[in-house]
């Protein structure tokens, strides 16, 4: 089957990778440029787990293929972060004791660093709408819940 090479900036560096002309952007992202922090646990769209963003806008990385990020800007669970610090989302899911088995975290959390980009004080609500499309099977979503009112806090405290 045929290659295609497709160069794209991710996390803010310019890379390139050969991908089939089906394969999706999570598995080129995992298996060809080294990020695995987004999950595969559903592939069809359904959990979440998977989320990015893609020219700023927050996309299951299963259902876009990778030839279609070309030439575009993505930015992983590992985009988030500094490199020295942890993102204050991702703080925050630790304090709180959101994180169980993990599956579900790191698209949880490009989702909600997401939301208070747009919104730093959202409703509960508006979190509920914004992390509807995020499924985790362990915490029963209350302390998720915490850890976003806990982020929109310390995110506006600064
Ligand atoms: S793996 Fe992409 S939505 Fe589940
Ligand atoms: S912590 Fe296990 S799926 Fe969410």
């Amino acid at each position: 089957m045929p290659r295609v090479r497709i160069a794209l900036t991710v996390n803010g560096d310019p890379r390139e990778a050969d991908v089939w002309g089906g394969e999706s952007l999570l598995h080129a992202l995992r298996e060809r440029l080294g990020l695995p922090g987004s999950k595969n646990a559903c592939e069809q769209g359904e959990c979440g787990s998977c989320s990015v963003l893609l020219d700023g806008v927050l996309v299951c990385s299963c259902l876009v293929l990778a030839a279609q990020a070309d030439g575009h800007e993505v930015v992983t669970v590992e985009g988030l972060g500094d490199g020295r610090r942890l993102h204050p989302v991702q703080e925050a899911f630790v304090a709180t004791g959101a994180v169980q088995c993990g599956f579900c975290t790191p698209g949880l959390v490009v989702a909600t660093a997401d939301l208070l980009a747009q919104n730093p004080s959202p409703t509960d609500d508006e979190i509920r709408e914004a992390l509807s499309g995020n499924v985790c099977r362990c915490t029963g979503y209350q302390k998720i819940f915490d850890a976003v009112r806990a982020a929109a806090a310390a995110e506006r405290a600064g």
